[in-house]
């Protein structure tokens, strides 16, 4: 065991509520009356076009970001009113995979992943070594902790990614656009490496996408955004029958470009 157990066995179903959640910056609003609920265990996606909000939403659910008026709840835990050493604590229950891999190009694969141990915990270096490559196997990687990320393909770097946001065993773990800019291939490989990530680990997923065909693969629910607005919010199966405007125009549009 790390020294990464916080807070109390959760009531809510639901690991995490954005509330009524408005945000501006001067004189520009961003989030309009946010509401979203996570499922505790399911994969949530919030699809939407570039500048819409989504990252701004993440960015309140791990509390970086305080809305100017609304609540954000963390297994029913309200994290827009906690004291600061609180929120770090709340913060661990967040792995997060950014979207360039973000990994550290002068350390090594096993360097990398060990990162946030080493940050976090009092493990030996053997202990460590032995969770690196647990993680790694989540991931489907072996013997690979000797290489640099420079010597990876894209996919294996996002899955080195992921591999350092579970180390310290996170329930939530945070998606920020996983597919960008990836080619077809590697983007199949990255959505089935967020659905095996998602049984493997029995943990509760967030997955910002403006990707429909990974949407509709990974989520269980799905919310589109546009302009700061919650205009839909429903199980994955149900989006395609969505009959608001605009998602219907992002969904054909998506469709016609395959
Ligand atoms: N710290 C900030 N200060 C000022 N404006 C910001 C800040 N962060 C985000 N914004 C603005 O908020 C809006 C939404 O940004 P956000 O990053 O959430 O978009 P996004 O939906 O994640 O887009 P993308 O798909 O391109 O990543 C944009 O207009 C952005 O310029
Ligand atoms: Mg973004």
């Amino acid at each position: 065991m790390t020294d990464t157990t916080v807070v109390s066995v959760p009531d809510s179903p639901y690991a995490i509520e954005v509330k009524n959640v408005c945000k501006s910056f001067g004189p520009n609003p961003v989030l309009k009356n946010v509401n979203l609920k996570v499922r505790r265990g399911k994969t949530r996606v919030i699809l939407g076009p570039s500048g819409s909000g989504k990252t701004v939403i993440m960015k309140h659910m791990i509390g970086l970001l305080k809305p100017d008026s609304g609540n954000i709840l963390v297994d029913g835990v309200d994290i827009t009113t906690l004291p600061h050493n609180e929120l770090l604590n709340v913060r661990r229950k967040f792995g997060m995979v950014f979207q360039q891999a973000a990994l550290f190009d002068s350390m090594t694969v096993g360097e990398n992943v060990s990162f946030p141990l080493r940050e976090h915990s009092v493990l030996s270096k053997e202990a460590i070594a032995e969770k690196v490559r647990e993680k790694l196997g989540v991931v489907d990687l072996k013997n690979i902790e000797h290489k640099y990320p420079a010597e990876l393909s894209g996919g294996m770097r996002k899955r080195v990614g992921l591999a350092r946001a579970i180390v310290l065993e996170p329930s939530i773990v945070l998606y920020d656009e996983p597919t960008t800019g990836l080619d077809p291939l590697t983007t199949d490989s990255v959505d089935k490496m967020i659905l095996d990530a998602s049984k493997r680990l029995n943990v509760t997923s967030v997955v910002i996408s403006h990707d429909v065909g990974s949407a509709l693969l990974v989520a269980d629910d799905i919310a589109v955004i546009h302009e700061g607005v919650i205009v839909e919010d429903v199980p994955a199966k149900e989006i395609r029958d969505s009959t608001h405007p605009f998602v219907r125009e992002f969904l054909h549009t998506w469709f016609r470009k395959q």
